[in-house]
């Protein structure tokens, strides 16, 4: 009877308790909506960077960017047939399309962030296809900051230069969409290492990277970070034509390819927890976007999301899964190999057997946006009132 009575006290505290305590979503911890994104990353997520800085090097030539027309740069600078998942971010945040930092000698306008994102980037401090590596972002992120900082065009200052209303950096999101993708290939594909030694060494050493990167940005003062892993490399059209004899899971991926992306995400997730609990405390929120599950709930229902092609690329030249090596998508090596693309790229996932559509990227960002596959649960588009009313537009 005591024991009962005890325990009913305890419950009604623990009710009471829970009716003063926030639930615990990220509006309970004092979120704050992010005034601007400082985006990090691979060609995922390059918006011009590579194209600017070594334009011989990557130049992206039709159909890349076909199916949207950017009004206010040149359109091939994107690795898909439009828009990647921070273009349609700074849609539904109704900012413009973030400047990036190849391009911050050009006056652009960095009010509301910019891009540091460089294709072929690695997370680790190696250099395979592109030496801005995950930490040379964050450098140059530093360097642009203490210049933005002493010229102070940081701030949307209405009423005068000493009432800033926010601050770019502090009131902004630090956002590393996708990294590590290439740390993986490059083992995989071009290294040729089995699973096993992927695993023991390029994750720990990739993951490593994104650590130190979100702990430098964190001493600089950033305080909230949105942070993506790999997605499922072993669905991509240029992983099922090299690896072709290969077991295939369930969704017909290359079952030890996805082995390693689940790797990459099991390791990203203790590093994200062990850093939520070293750099607590000073209202620092760091959030995953789970690239790996999001895609594969893509790949296993795919009309669910208007898609009826999960498995060739769009953009290529042929072969079981429209790839081919030697002509890839924009080839101009040999006439017309790898120059056309599906009539219908909105309902393909693959653009061009490595790189996604614009479809499936909006599909990613709406997901993020309405709070699916976030962990700390956080619905943004509820947080933030954000719209996709431009998400379908063509130009
Ligand atoms: C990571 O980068 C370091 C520094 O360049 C290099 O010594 C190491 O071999 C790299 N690790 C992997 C797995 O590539
Ligand atoms: C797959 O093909 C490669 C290249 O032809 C060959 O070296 C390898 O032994 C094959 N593996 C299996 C499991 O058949
Ligand atoms: C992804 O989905 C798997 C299977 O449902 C789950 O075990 C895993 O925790 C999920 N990953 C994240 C980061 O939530």
């Amino acid at each position: 009877m005591v024991k009962m009575a005890l325990a009913m006290v305890e419950l009604a505290l623990l009710l009471s308790l829970m009716l003063v305590m926030p639930i615990a979503s990220a509006a309970g911890n004092g979120f704050k909506c992010p005034k601007a994104f400082w985006t990090f990353g691979d060609s995922l997520s390059d918006t011009g960077n590579s194209q600017t800085t070594f334009p011989s090097a990557s130049r992206l030539y039709p159909p890349y960017s076909t199916s949207f027309t950017f009004r206010d740069k040149p359109g091939f600078n994107r690795f898909s047939d439009g828009r990647l998942i921070v273009d349609f971010i700074s849609l539904a945040f109704g900012h413009p399309y973030y400047g990036t930092y190849a391009h911050a000698l050009n006056g652009a306008n960095y009010v509301r962030g910019a891009n540091f994102a460089y294709a072929g980037a690695t997370a680790n401090a190696t250099t395979f296809v592109t030496p801005i590596h995950l930490n040379l972002q964050v450098d140059n992120f530093l360097n642009f900051k203490s210049k933005a900082l002493d010229t102070g065009f940081y701030f949307p200052d209405p009423k005068g230069p000493y009432q800033p209303v926010w601050n770019a950096f502090s009131d902004g999101a630090y956002y590393i969409p996708e990294i590590g993708g290439i740390d993986l290939i490059v083992a995989t594909s071009v290294l040729n290492l089995p699973s096993p030694v992927v695993i023991a060494s390029f994750v720990p050493a990739a993951v490593a990277a994104v650590k130190t990167a979100i702990t430098t940005l964190h001493d600089s003062g950033a305080r909230l970070f949105f942070i993506g892993n790999t997605p499922p490399q072993g669905c991509n059209p240029a992983q099922l034509t090299q690896f072709f004899n290969r077991t295939k899971d369930a969704l017909l991926c290359v079952d030890d390819i996805n082995a390693i992306n689940r790797a990459y995400g099991a390791a990203l997730q203790q590093a994200l927890e062990d850093l939520r609990t070293s750099l607590g405390g000073d209202g620092t929120q760091i959030f995953l976007m789970d690239n790996y599950n999001a895609s594969i709930e893509i790949f296993t229902n795919p009309a669910t999301y208007g898609f009826t092609n999960t498995q060739q690329a769009c953009c290529g030249s042929g072969g079981p899964y429209n790839y081919n090596s030697a002509f890839t998508c924009g080839n101009i090596g040999s006439c017309c190999q790898g120059q056309s693309a599906c009539a219908t790229p909105g309902s393909y996932v693959s653009w061009d057997g490595i790189h996604y559509t614009e479809a499936f990227y909006r599909q990613i960002a709406k997901f993020f946006l309405n709070g699916q596959f976030v962990t700390p649960a956080l619905n943004l588009a509820a947080e933030c009132g954000l719209k996709f009313d431009d998400f379908y537009k063509k130009s």
